[in-house]
């Protein structure tokens, strides 16, 4: 496939970000082109986050892209917490007044966005690798890229750099123009997936003095599960009989409840951080996603902050093509910048309440459990947690 040389909205990146904007972009009569670095097969296998919210579910299904969700996810209406061998459930619908969240894989949104757009436009582009985005402060910054080996360029109107962390969209902004604020955290998790039922039915976190755990699913067959490792960890290094035996006992409870182990099919250590660019757009070069920020994934919050930046950043340019007005993309940054602090906000409190080390004291440890003690005996304590994770309103 060819692209033009000029297009209304250059988005670089074919993620989850990227490839809703463009649906979103489409659906308003508003042309774009996607370029992606990676081809097809690497970019719907890239094994990810796995929790839609309420807001995200609403965006795929107004952009036509929900049938297969509305049929395979999995509703769920709680999760389960686990520390000091007991457990406690938060009741998401009774302590948010009816939100819940989707089981449904990130891999399964972006087939589903593909499928949609390969046959139905705007043109997405494989294996087309973004090297450089030059005159944002103009008013037709240009995307150079290469595909098929040969090295091309497309002039917007303007740019999004969808193109995650390790992108090149955010250096096309000067580094005088950028504040950035990070953290790192001296623990990955190893994830698994599993060719076994799930042993629960909601997902489970838990906090155990041999660090972090969590049961999370794919369909009601696969199982995804993570463990709090040291960083640097050789996935390789593990045994599955290991992996599983930690598992079941950083899940342990004074029950009779048992994990099921299965054969595993992936794995992998992921590293964690928290990272925030301010602002996220300068000139004509906006960033959205994890090009812009990354929260640590205790509590499902990266992929959701994508899709609400992107579903902020459509209406926008809707407004901007039907009236002229600037004013919805003037005010983007600041209106996402809100929900993505929040959003860190709740991803460092669920990792630091949630993950534990061997060298941390025995105070970091009280305040751990009596947090989470908190959570169950307190209402608005599990409110703030169950509205968090539920998601918070877009926009
Ligand atoms: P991405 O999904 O990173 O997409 C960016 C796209 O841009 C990629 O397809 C990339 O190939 C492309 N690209 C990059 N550079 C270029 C270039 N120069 N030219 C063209 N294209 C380019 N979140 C959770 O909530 N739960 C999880 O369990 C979880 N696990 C994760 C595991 C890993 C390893 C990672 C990295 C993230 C995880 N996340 C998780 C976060 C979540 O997956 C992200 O927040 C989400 O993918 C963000 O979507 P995005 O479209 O902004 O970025
Ligand atoms: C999953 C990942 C998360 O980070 C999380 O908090 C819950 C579920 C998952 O991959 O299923």
């Amino acid at each position: 496939m060819t692209t033009p040389a000029h297009t209304t909205v250059g988005i670089v990146g074919g993620g989850p970000a990227g490839l809703l904007l463009a649906r979103q972009l489409h659906l308003a009569g508003i042309d774009c082109v996607v370029l992606e670095a990676r081809d097809r097969t690497y970019v719907e296998h890239r094994q990810r986050a796995g929790i839609l919210e309420q807001g995200t579910v609403d965006a795929l299904r107004a952009c036509g892209a929900a049938d297969r969700l509305d049929r395979e996810g999995l509703i769920h209406d709680g999760i389960e917490l686990r520390w000091n061998r007991r457990s406690h459930r938060i009741d998401f619908p009774a302590l948010t007044g009816g939100r819940r969240v989707w089981v449904y894989a990130q891999t399964e949104v972006v087939k589903d966005l593909i499928a949609l757009q390969l046959t139905d436009g705007p043109p997405l582009l494989f294996e087309a690798e973004v090297t450089a985005v030059t005159g944002a402060e103009t008013d037709r910054p240009v995307i150079h890229y290469t595909h098929e080996g040969i090295r091309r360029t497309l002039t917007c109107d303007y740019v999004v750099g969808c193109d995650g962390f390790h992108g090149v969209v955010r250096s096309a902004i000067p580094a005088t123009e950028l504040r950035t604020a990070e953290r790192t955290y001296p623990y990955s998790w190893f994830g698994i997936l599993a060719n076994v039922p799930p042993s629960c039915d909601e997902l489970i976190y838990a906090h155990s003095p041999r660090g972090f755990a969590l049961h999370s699913m794919r369909t009601p067959t696969v199982s995804r599960l993570y463990l709090q490792v040291p960083n640097g960890t050789d996935p390789d290094s593990w045994s599955d009989t290991q992996i599983w035996d930690e598992l079941q006992s950083r899940f342990a409870i004074d029950s009779d409840w048992k994990l099921t182990p299965g054969p595993i099919t992936q794995r992998a250590v992921l590293p964690m951080r928290s990272f925030v660019t301010e602002p996220m757009r300068y000139g004509r070069v906006l960033l959205a996603g994890d090009a812009a920020h990354i929260v640590p994934p205790t509590g499902a919050k990266g992929l959701n902050l994508a899709a609400a930046d992107v579903i902020v950043l459509a209406r926008a340019f809707a407004d901007w093509t039907a009236t002229g007005t600037t004013a919805g993309l003037d005010a983007y940054s600041g209106t996402c910048l809100k929900r993505v602090w929040r959003a860190e906000h709740f991803s460092w409190f669920m990792t630091t309440t949630l993950h534990t080390t061997p060298d941390q004291s025995a105070f970091d440890t009280h305040l751990q459990l009596s947090q989470l003690d908190r959570i169950a005996s307190s209402p608005h304590a599990a409110a703030e947690l169950a509205e968090n994770y539920a998601g918070l309103p877009v926009g």
